[in-house]
């Protein structure tokens, strides 16, 4: 039956990994596993209850660059992890790894408890079932219509047709692709394709749902709705997903957690909105740089780091300190007058995270000290940009 299947992809016996398990950088490695051991039968053992995935101290060079330079990480069961970084920063070197694609150097690789790092095609086969990919290219089979596209899984399984296309009914239905199930890709939106490429990341029931870059290719709007159903399959499914982005806005409106990827090394790791609302890492800083409040251009243009009639504040909040009435608290304990000059407070994951940049007039150095460490006291981060000769 398998041999059938690859016959009809076009593909010689021995070829790798079904082609929509491939992404096109990968092609060459892939092509040696052997997929006529799709349908060994292994059971992977759960580890504890919340770790779905755990790296240890992973290392992988190619030739001078370390692309993976000591990578520990978890990934618990039903959250959303996101992993940022910029191009070259090691993101599909730790994807490939994670479905055993890539071979590290070093370091150990638990899925769901078991260590796979070092395992045969063999046995790598059941685990690539407990794995579920979506691509930023989708990956479909064109020469197929939707619904044999999202079976497909099941069929290098060996289930019956019948129960495939009742499962990729099922699966159709939760994408909101119905009506679609007859179609050939050809036909598709691209944020169709992409529910298509959910559709069948979800056929075998993974327990992880890996995503390389699943909105990088659809316009803005139809990234939130592909970026809402995966939250909805998260939700709902508690499916855990791990997600690589290069985009910050993907980590922001639907992670768990993020972990920053920078030269092979996670350099910040954390709840999503803490890492938006106090960035360790100039890396994270500069990735966020878009969807943070800056000081506005006219205003920076004029700062200076002596005196001036004013000094600028820049004042961070979250959490609990953003739901304080700060501002009006400030002019009550500490008189003097102050004034807003940009910023506001945002949401990210229910939690309140501001920005607010305040003009202080006066060059009253006491009135300053006052001022800041009324701030501190409640739990406000701040920094004296600089001074402006006059009002801005
Ligand atoms: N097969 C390979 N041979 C040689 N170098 C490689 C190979 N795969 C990755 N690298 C190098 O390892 C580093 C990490 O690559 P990787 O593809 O993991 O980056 P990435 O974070 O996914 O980048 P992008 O955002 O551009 O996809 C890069 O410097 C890359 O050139
Ligand atoms: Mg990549």
């Amino acid at each position: 039956m398998i041999g059938a299947w690859l016959a009809e992809m076009g593909g010689p016996l021995l070829s790798g990994p079904p082609s929509y398990l491939r992404s096109t950088e990968t092609e060459t490695e892939m092509n040696q596993h052997v997929a006529a051991e799709l349908a060994d039968p292994i059971r992977i053992q759960p580890a504890g209850p919340d770790d779905v995935v755990r790296l240890v101290d992973l290392k992988r060079r190619f030739g001078a660059t370390a692309a993976l330079d000591g990578v520990s990480l978890t990934v618990r069961k039903g959250e959303i992890l996101g992993i940022i970084g910029r191009s070259g920063a090691g993101k599909s070197t730790l994807i490939r790894c994670l479905n055993g694609l890539e071979r590290p150097d070093s370091g150990q690789v638990l899925i769901e408890g078991r260590e796979i790092s070092r395992l045969g095609e063999r046995d790598l086969q059941p685990l690539r079932r407990r794995i579920g990919m979506v691509f930023q290219h989708f990956n479909l089979l064109s020469a197929k219509t939707v619904e044999d596209n999202v079976a497909l899984p099941l069929k290098i399984e060996g289930l019956p047709r019948a129960e495939r296309l009742a499962r990729a009914a099922e699966l159709l239905q939760l994408v909101g692709l119905s009506e679609k199930a007859k179609a050939y890709p050809a036909s598709l939106s691209g944020g169709q394709k992409q529910r298509v490429g959910i559709a069948r990341a979800l056929a075998a029931r993974p327990a992880l749902l890996l995503s390389d870059e699943a909105t990088s290719a659809l316009d803005p709007e139809t990234t939130r709705s592909i970026l809402a159903l995966l939250k909805d399959i998260n939700a709902r499914l508690g499916l855990t997903i791990l997600l690589i982005t290069h985009e910050m806005e993907v980590i922001r409106s639907i992670a768990d957690r993020v972990a920053v990827i920078d030269a092979g090394r996670i350099v910040e790791e954390g709840a999503v909105w803490q890492v938006f609302a106090n960035p360790k890492s100039e890396i994270t800083r500069s990735l966020l740089g878009g969807i943070r409040p800056q000081l506005p251009p006219e205003i920076a243009s004029r700062l200076l780091p002596g005196e001036g009639a004013e000094t600028i504040l820049r004042i961070d909040v979250a959490g609990e300190a953003a739901r304080r009435p700060l501002l009006s608290e400030l002019s009550a304990r500490v008189p003097g007058p102050f004034r807003l000059v940009h910023g506001g407070i945002d949401h990210v994951q229910q939690q309140p995270v501001g920005t607010l940049f305040v003009a202080i007039p006066g060059s009253d150095a006491l009135h300053l000290a006052a001022v800041i460490a009324f701030l501190k006291d409640r739990g406000a981060r701040t920094e004296v940009l600089g001074h402006v000769a006059g009002s801005v």
